[in-house]
Order: structure tokens, then C-alpha cells, then sequence
């Protein structure tokens, strides 16, 4: 209590969620540059024509941004084959995630996800006073989809399955999903996490696309990003396809006007340049694979990874390896006593991390 009193009361729900802050960036030693390996970034610039038409679209800043993103809407119907009425846009997927969780979740519901997995389904299901329910990882770090079937109850009202999986890069295939759907009471909204699938090889088959695996399940919601494949982080423009119940209780949440006329414009020009997009999605994977493969070659045993970062079980080691990476210039994602995960960027990051987790790996054995 201060000297003004006791202040407004807040609800006790935001307790337990961690307040973030800024961060002060990386140091590496003098003249080395830092490289943000922490937060599965692209780090390519925007595609061509992008900056074009969205700087093109700034003489009309002092009006509002379409409210509907009615262009944007029908690009993505069009390209995904879904009536418009089916998809729903927000700041980013983890705006479209807020939204999901205000639209299925009270206090007294349950949410249930895999963990570790995105670390924003603990926080946002908390803001909504909802109760987190975290199945662990199985081995091999995939989603264990009999535990989590296993812990649906008559509280149960949303459900995440992150696929490829945030941190670990691990995916779950089509016949595990279409199981576990089957035996989803039809009344649980079913949320399809797909924020990386750009970077699952076309060549595996067994990788369910959420678009085809929603058309004949009323509760099944697929969520994708503008933020990672397509590079548009810094725009905040995701969105859902849903059946319409679901897609229109989005839009219903939607904070008015959230996604700017740059991100929607941006957005719509990214979704023309998909041959772009492609090309720089070949680059990062095949980036993906030879990091992966020098990794094992350092003695580390990563599970291949399906996403534009890798996961190293660091355990009880990680403060150590992430504070060595960051006197190094790079910042990873760590998560202590458990791992990090290392978004993969241009090929000079890349070196650098790579030289970094031998040089830990030696100094942990001693050598
Ligand atoms: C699994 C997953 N979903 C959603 C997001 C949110 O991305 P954005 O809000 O930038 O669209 C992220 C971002 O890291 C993610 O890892």
C-alpha cells in the first residue's frame, strides 16, 4: 500500500502472469555483430513489392485501417480455397489466440495444450481466468496425444495442438491427429497451431495441412502467421480458419481496427509473392539441415526439427549455454533448467552459434 491509498483492484486472475519488460540487448565482444537467434524470426527482408505498397499506403494514415480486412480476406479465401465467412484476421496469430481463448474460456473451464509448448497458451489462458491443463511432452519431444485425450473432461473447452511444436520443432503426423480428433467431444473447439508449417518439407506426406483437416470438423480452427515464413513480424497480421460459428466469434472479439492498413496491404502483397517466400524458406531449411547435421557431428542429439529453429535439451545447463552464447553476440531462447531454442538466421549466425555449441560442449566435457 503507497501513500495514495490502495489503488484500483485488479483482478486476481493477472497474478499469476508474468509482467514482461524490455530487455537489454546482447553485448558480444567489440566489433562482433549480435545476431537475435531468439524469437524464430526471418531474417530476410520483407518480399518484393512489399515495402512498395505498404509505403504507398502511408499518404493515408489519418484514416482508419479497413475494418474487416476485406481484401486481405478475400486474398486468403482464394489462395486457400475457403469461403471468406471462414476466416477471421488479427495482430498477429497470438492476437487471433486471445481471441480464441475469449470466445471458448472462463474461469472454471480448462485449456489444454502440450508442454513445453508456446509459451503464450499458460499466459493468455490465465488472463481469461481459465484453468491451464499441460500434458507432457512424450519422448522424442512429440505431442503425447492419448495423455492429452486422456485428460479432456467436462471442463475441458479449447484445446492447442502446435504443429510443427514451439520449441521443439517435433510435428505430429495425420493419422495420430485424425485419431485423436475422433475422439474430441464435438462441443471442444480444437485449435490447429500451424505458425511454422511453411518450413515442413513438401516431401512429407504424413504432415496433416490444418486447411484439409478442418473442412469436415465444425471444431477444428486452423491458425496461421504472417510473422515467420512470410517475414512480417513487425506488421502483427495473423488470422484463423474456422467453420463460420467460430470464425464469426472472432471477428466479434477483434479489437476494432487492430491490424493496420500496412499490415493488411503488406499482408495481401506477401500472399503475391509466394514464389518469393518459397525460395527463402528453401534457404532457411536447408540451413535448418546443416546446422542440424553439424550439431550431431559436435556430439548433440537433436531431434530433427520442422520448423526455422532447433531445440537442444540443455537441462540443467542452459543459463550456462545461453550466458555463453550471449558474451558470444548471440541471443537464444532459453528456457532454464529444461533447453533453448535457436531460431535459425543467415548463414554467418548460424557459424557463429555453431562455433559456440562446440565451444560449450568441449568446455562441458572438459576438453
Ligand atoms: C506456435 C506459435 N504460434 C503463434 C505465434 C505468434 O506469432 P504472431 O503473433 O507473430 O503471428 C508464435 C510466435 O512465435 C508461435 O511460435
Amino acid at each position: 500500500m503507497g501513500e495514495l491509498g490502495l489503488g484500483p483492484k485488479l483482478r486476481a486472475a493477472l497474478e499469476g502472469v508474468p509482467a514482461s519488460r524490455p530487455r537489454s540487448s546482447a553485448r558480444g565482444p567489440a566489433a562482433q555483430p549480435v545476431y537475435k537467434l531468439s524469437a524464430n524470426e526471418n531474417p530476410y527482408p520483407p518480399l518484393p513489392g512489399v515495402i512498395e505498397r505498404a509505403v504507398a499506403g502511408a499518404q493515408g494514415i489519418n484514416r482508419y485501417p479497413d475494418l474487416w480486412c476485406g481484401e486481405l480476406t478475400r486474398e486468403l479465401a482464394a489462395r486457400f480455397d475457403v469461403p471468406e465467412a471462414h476466416i477471421a484476421t488479427g495482430t498477429g496469430s497470438v492476437g487471433v489466440t486471445q481471441q480464441l481463448l475469449q470466445i471458448t474460456a472462463q474461469p472454471g473451464d480448462e485449456v489444454l495444450y502440450a508442454w513445453r509448448s508456446f509459451e503464450a497458451y499458460p499466459v493468455l489462458t490465465h488472463i481469461v481466468g481459465a484453468s491451464p491443463v499441460e500434458v507432457p511432452l512424450a519422448a522424442g519431444e512429440v505431442h503425447d496425444l492419448d495423455a492429452m485425450a486422456a485428460a479432456i473432461t467436462d471442463r475441458t473447452r479449447l484445446i492447442f495442438v502446435c504443429n510443427p511444436n514451439n520449441p521443439t520443432g517435433t510435428i505430429v503426423r495425420r493419422a495420430e491427429l485424425e485419431r485423436f480428433l475422433d475422439r474430441v467431444p464435438s462441443d471442444v473447439l480444437v485449435v490447429l497451431d500451424e505458425a511454422y508449417i511453411e518450413f515442413v518439407a513438401d516431401t512429407d506426406e504424413d504432415f496433416p495441412d490444418g486447411i484439409e483437416v478442418y473442412r469436415d470438423r465444425p471444431n477444428v480452427c486452423v491458425l496461421r502467421t504472417f510473422s515467420k515464413a512470410y517475414g512480417l513480424a513487425g506488421m502483427r497480421v495473423g488470422f484463423a480458419v474456422a467453420h463460420e460459428p467460430v470464425a464469426a466469434a472472432l471477428r466479434k472479439t477483434a479489437v476494432p481496427f487492430g491490424v493496420t492498413q500496412f499490415a493488411q496491404d503488406a499482408a495481401v502483397a506477401s500472399l503475391r509473392a509466394e514464389a518469393g517466400m518459397r525460395e527463402r524458406v528453401a534457404a532457411l531449411t536447408a540451413e535448418r539441415e546443416r546446422v542440424s547435421a553439424a550439431l550431431t557431428e559436435q556430439g548433440w542429439a537433436p531431434e530433427p526439427s520442422h520448423a526455422n529453429f532447433v531445440w537442444l535439451r540443455t537441462g540443467g545447463r542452459t543459463d550456462d549455454f545461453a550466458a555463453l552464447c550471449e558474451q558470444e553476440g548471440i541471443l537464444v531462447r532459453a528456457f532454464s533448467g529444461e533447453g533453448a531454442r535457436i531460431s535459425l538466421g543467415e548463414p554467418a549466425a548460424n557459424d557463429r552459434f555453431l562455433y559456440v555449441a562446440e565451444r560449450f560442449r568441449k568446455e562441458s566435457q572438459g576438453l
